[in-house]
C-alpha cells in the first residue's frame, strides 16, 4: 500500500505549473511585479513552457524602450493565455467530462466484471484512511488522473464488496448498468422535485412508473393512481421511512377520529393511549418507527414458523382495549431480516380491519418476489392493507436509494405532514401529487429514472428470471446442507435466503462464524431467534451462479471440518 503523500514537494497539477512558471519568471529575471529587468531584456530569445504551449520572444533589432513595451505586450497575452488555459484545467470541461466519462465507465465494468477476483471483506484496520489522505482540501484543483490513481490506492482497499458473489450477508443491496445510467441522468437533471411546479416530469414519471410496478405485483387497484380513487404510489428513500410516514398517517387519523368522539380530550391524552403492533422478528426500524412517533408498539409472539398470526394480534388488542389503550397501527413483515419469515397477513389484515387499524405490510426485501405470479400466496391479504411497501433497491435491480410505498388513501399523511409556506404553493396544486407531502424531507432526488431505465431495458420477464434464479440458488445451497448430516436448516427456505447451523451448540456455531469470516473468502452474518444462533446465507450478488453456491459451500465445510477436528483432537 503506498504511503501519505508529502504535500511540500507540490505534486499536484497546478503546484508543478506554478513551479514552471516560477522557473520562467526566474529566467526572465522578472521580479513578477512588472519591474523588468532591463539588462537581462537584451538576451537573443527566450522560451516559456506552459503544458503545450511554447511562446518565443524573438529579439527585435530596435530601442531598448520598444523592446520593453513590445516584451511586456508578449508578457501580457501570454499571461492572458496562460489564464484562459488554466482556467480551463480547473474546471472540467465539456471535453473532458466526456472522456472522464468513458474511463469511469471503462473502471466500473472492469471492477464488476472481475469482482469475483476481489477478496470481499477488507482487511484494513479502523482509521487506515487518514494516513493516505492530507489534512485538508486542495486549495488548487488536482488532476482526474490523480483522483483515479487515488480509487484502488485509498477506495477499494476499504471496500466491502457487497456485488461479489462471495457476499452473502443481510440481504442483497441491488446494482445494475441501466440503473447507474440512469443515476447519471438524475445527477445530471438534479432538480429537486418536491412539488409537482419543481420539476413536473419528476412527480409524472413517479406516479406512471409506480403504478407500472403496482401492477407487475398485481396490487389491488385501490392502490394505484390509474385506478381514479385516492390511491398512489411514491418513492422513498427506505423501508424505514416508508413504516414512520405510515405510522404517522395512521396516527394523525385515529387522533381526529377520538377527538370526534371526545372532543374533550387533549391531543396528548390521546398520544399517551395510543398503540401499536408488530411481530416480535419484525425489523428494527419498526421499533424505530415507534420510538420517533412517540407511540408504544407491542412485539408479539409469532408460531413455531416465526409468523405472526391473526388471533395472537386478536388477544393483545383485546387486553390492550380492556386497559384504555387505542390500538391505531400494526406493521405485517412479509420477509424478516432475521430469517425471512412471512406474517400471516390475511388473517392480521381481518382483525385490523375489523378493529379500525392501519395495517403496513413490509416487504422491503421479498417484496420483489411478487412480481412473479407463483410467490403471490404470500401476499395473501393485502387488499385488506391500507400501505404496502417494498425495496426495489433491495432485490430488484435498481441501485440504492428506491423503496416504492403504495397508499390506499394518502389523504392522512398528506394532512399529517402539510405545511404550506407561500414559496412552495403553486397553481397547479390538486392537479397532481405534491409529493413534498407524502415523505419526511423537502428535497427529493429524480428517482424514478432508475426504476424507469431498469423495466425498459430488462423487461419483467428478465427480472422475474433473476428473482427465480436467486430462489433457485437458495434451495440448491439447503440441498448441500441438507446433504450433510452435521448441518442443520433453520425456518423454511422460500426466497433467496437460507438459514442453517451445525447441529450442536451457539458457541460451535459462534465459532464457525467467526473462522469463516475471518478467513474473509466468503463473508455471512449471524442470526438469532430464542436463543437459537445460527447463520445467514443470502444470495446477494447478481453475477451469482450456481459455481459460486458451490464455492461458498465448499468453504463453509472446511472451516467446519477445521473446527470439529480441533474438536476431537482436544478432547
Ligand atoms: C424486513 C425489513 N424491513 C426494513 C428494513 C430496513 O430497510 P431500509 O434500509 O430500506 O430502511 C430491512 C432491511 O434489511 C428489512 O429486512
Amino acid at each position: 500500500m503506498r504511503h501519505h503523500r508529502d504535500w511540500s514537494d507540490s505534486s499536484s497539477g497546478e503546484r508543478q505549473r506554478g513551479g514552471e512558471l516560477h522557473k520562467a519568471r526566474y529566467k526572465r529575471g522578472w521580479s513578477g511585479n512588472s519591474s523588468w529587468n532591463t539588462s537581462r531584456a537584451h538576451s537573443t530569445s527566450s522560451r516559456y513552457h506552459l503544458g503545450h504551449v511554447d511562446i518565443i520572444a524573438v529579439k527585435k533589432d530596435c530601442s531598448v524602450n520598444h523592446q520593453i513595451i513590445e516584451v511586456r505586450e508578449l508578457l501580457q497575452t501570454f499571461l492572458q493565455f496562460k489564464y484562459l488555459l488554466y482556467s480551463r484545467r480547473q474546471i472540467m470541461d465539456p471535453d473532458s467530462f466526456k472522456d472522464y466519462a468513458k474511463e469511469m465507465a471503462e473502471y466500473i465494468t472492469n471492477y464488476l466484471e472481475n469482482i469475483r477476483d476481489r477478496k470481499v471483506l477488507p482487511t484494513v484496520e479502523p482509521g487506515y484512511m487518514k494516513p493516505l489522505l492530507p489534512s485538508e482540501a486542495p486549495q488548487t484543483p488536482e488532476q482526474w488522473q490523480d483522483i483515479m490513481a487515488d480509487i484502488e490506492r485509498v477506495i477499494m482497499p476499504g471496500v466491502t464488496h457487497w456485488h461479489s458473489p462471495k457476499f452473502h450477508a443481510y440481504f442483497p443491496t441491488a446494482q445494475s448498468y441501466p440503473s447507474i445510467l440512469a443515476d447519471m441522468l438524475s445527477g445530471a437533471i438534479a432538480c429537486i422535485g418536491f412539488t409537482w411546479i419543481a420539476s413536473p416530469a419528476c412527480t409524472e414519471l413517479e406516479v406512471i412508473v409506480l403504478d407500472w410496478l403496482g401492477k407487475m405485483l398485481n396490487l389491488p387497484k385501490e392502490f394505484l393512481a390509474c385506478s381514479g380513487g385516492k390511491g398512489g404510489g411514491v418513492i422513498q428513500g427506505t423501508a424505514s421511512e416508508a413504516t414512520l410516514v405510515a405510522l404517522l398517517g395512521a396516527k394523525a387519523k385515529k387522533i381526529q377520529q377520538v377527538k370526534e368522539q371526545h372532543p374533550d380530550w387533549t391531543e396528548n391524552e390521546i398520544i399517551s393511549k395510543l398503540v401499536a403492533y408488530c411481530s416480535c422478528q419484525a425489523h428494527s426500524s419498526v421499533e424505530r418507527a415507534g420510538l420517533l412517533g412517540g407511540v408504544k408498539f407491542r412485539q408479539l409472539e409469532v408460531d413455531e414458523k416465526y409468523k405472526l398470526r391473526g388471533d395472537t394480534f386478536a388477544e393483545a388488542i383485546r387486553k390492550d382495549r380492556e386497559q384504555g389503550f387505542i390500538p391505531f397501527y400494526a406493521v405485517a413483515t412479509l420477509g424478516t431480516t432475521v430469517n425471512c419469515a412471512f406474517d400471516r397477513l390475511d388473517e392480521m389484515g381481518i382483525v385490523a380491519n375489523r378493529e379500525d387499524i392501519w395495517l403496513h405490510v413490509d416487504a422491503a426485501y421479498a417484496g420483489s418476489s411478487f412480481i412473479c405470479p407463483e410467490f403471490r400466496y404470500l401476499m395473501k391479504g393485502i387488499e385488506l392493507a391500507d400501505s404496502f411497501n417494498f425495496n426495489p433497491h433491495k432485490w430488484m435491480l435498481v441501485n440504492f436509494d428506491c423503496s416504492a410505498m403504495w397508499l390506499k388513501d394518502p389523504t392522512y399523511v398528506i394532512n399529517a405532514f402539510n405545511v404550506d409556506p407561500l414559496y412552495l404553493k403553486h397553481d397547479m396544486q390538486g392537479s397532481a401529487p405534491d409529493y413534498r407531502h407524502w415523505q419526511i424531507p423537502l428535497g427529493r432526488r429524480f428517482r424514478s429514472l432508475k426504476l424507469w431505465f431498469v423495466l425498459r431495458l430488462y423487461g419483467v420477464e428478465n427480472l422475474q428470471k433473476f428473482i427465480r434464479s436467486h430462489v433457485a440458488q437458495a434451495h440448491e445451497f439447503e440441498a448441500l446442507v441438507l446433504s450433510d448430516p452435521r448441518f442443520e436448516i433453520v425456518g423454511e427456505v422460500l426466497m433467496g435466503l437460507v438459514c442453517f447451523r451445525l447441529k450442536g451448540s451457539n458457541e460451535l456455531n459462534e465459532t464457525l462464524l467467526k473462522r469463516i469470516n475471518g478467513a474473509g473468502n466468503i463473508h455471512l452474518v449471524p442470526s438469532k431467534i430464542k436463543d437459537t444462533y445460527f447463520l445467514r446465507l443470502a444470495i446477494c450478488s447478481r453475477f451469482s451462479e450456481s459455481k459460486d453456491i458451490q464455492y461458498s459451500w465448499k468453504e463453509i465445510k472446511l472451516r467446519a471440518n477445521e473446527i470439529l477436528d480441533e474438536q476431537s483432537l482436544s478432547k
